[in-house]
């Protein structure tokens, strides 16, 4: 047996066994898998040679477990992400954080009494671009940012083809467009620039097959900064696109994920200056995520989303439903 410590992934879908494959893959730790489907676990031990459970409080208890990362459907998340820190393990959490903010002042105050790290995988925090264009943007040299749009999204069929049959079809398991993938763009867009302070959201089903849940949104938004911040993305589209703009006072940045680049263009200049990286695969971004979180738990400072960036993304989601709801534009209280 190794010195290394242990991480636990609950849930082993098909995030679960991405963060278990890229933690093995950062070489600082060894994994257990759990899963409440006997099937999912033979495969992930004979894949990657691990211990697998059924129950996530008997995995705990292995010799060595210091690290627990939780991949199940997001109405799991607040529960068992108090009960790990309250055992005095560290702790990582897949988006959305929730569904309410039920349980979340409980999650804080256990997170708080713990000294543990707790994360959020909002995994667009180990995107280099995005890294590059947040950099740029804080030396100041553009003044500050007025305005941002963020406008893609991906053929779902293509990269989820089970998206009928996982929470994705179900808004109150996780699914739609706004809890599911939007999510990442919120969470993205505040750490640039900050919380949001209202919204306006339009989103429906146009397309996917097998599904009743929004594919498509727009949301219009002011930060407390005042910058005025846009959304629009969709899951159908032939494209695997997503671009991202921030417009400020004397210059542009512009991130083109598809192009693994960043670039910016000053008041004046007529070309983008661009910073091109070298293009990841599916795992890379989890890679480095995983690194950060090894490195959180090491007490260095990361990158990474806190939990308070998680629970302002999901009061940003609970605004949208709110915004669909009554047609109106919502404000987001503390
Ligand atoms: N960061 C990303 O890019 C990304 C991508 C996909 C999904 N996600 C998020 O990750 C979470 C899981 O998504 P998924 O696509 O892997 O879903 P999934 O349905 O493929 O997998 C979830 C797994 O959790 C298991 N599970 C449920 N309750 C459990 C319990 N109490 N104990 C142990 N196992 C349990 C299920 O059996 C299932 O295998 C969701 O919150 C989703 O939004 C994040």
């Amino acid at each position: 047996m190794s010195n290394l410590p242990t991480v636990l992934i609950i849930g082993c879908g098909s995030i679960g066994e991405r963060h278990l494959r890229t933690f093995l893959a950062t070489g600082r730790c060894q994994a257990i898998a759990c899963d409440t489907r006997p099937a999912i676990l033979s495969d992930m031990a004979e894949k990657y040679k691990v211990e697998t459970f059924t129950d996530w409080k008997q995995a705990m208890e292995t010799p060595g477990c210091t690290i627990v990362v939780i991949c199940t459907p997001a109405p799991y998340h607040v529960s068992i992400a108090t009960e790990v820190l309250q055992s005095g393990r560290h702790c990582l959490i897949e988006k959305p954080l929730s569904l309410s903010l039920e349980g979340t002042k409980q999650l804080t105050a256990a997170h708080t009494a713990s000294g543990r790290a707790c994360q959020v995988a909002y995994v667009n925090h180990s995107r280099p671009e995005l890294r590059a264009a947040k950099a740029f943007l804080e030396t100041g040299q553009y003044g500050r940012v007025r305005a941002a749009t963020i406008n893609g999204g991906q053929n779902f069929p293509t990269y989820r083809p089970a998206y009928r049959e996982v929470y994705y079809a179900d808004r109150a398991q996780g699914g739609g467009a706004i809890q599911d993938a939007l999510t990442h763009w919120i969470n993205l867009m505040e750490w640039v620039l900050g919380p949001t302070e209202s919204l306006s959201c339009v989103a429906d089903h146009q397309v996917l097959e097998g599904v009743e849940v929004e594919d498509t949104v727009s949301v219009i938004t002011r930060t407390k900064e005042g910058a005025i911040v846009t959304y629009a993305m969709n899951q159908f589209q032939a494209c695997n696109e997503s671009t991202i703009q921030f417009h400020a006072e004397t210059g542009s940045v512009k991130i083109e994920y598809h192009n693994s680049r960043c670039g910016h263009m000053a008041l004046g200049e007529t070309e983008w200056t661009w910073e091109t990286f070298e293009p990841l695969d599916r795992d890379g971004p989890f890679v480095i995520q995983a690194n950060d979180f090894m490195d959180a738990t090491e007490g260095k400072d990361t990158p990474m989303a806190s939990l308070a960036d998680g629970i302002q993304a999901l009061r940003f989601n609970l605004a949208c439903f709110e915004s669909l709801r009554t047609g109106s534009r919502v404000s987001i209280s503390e």
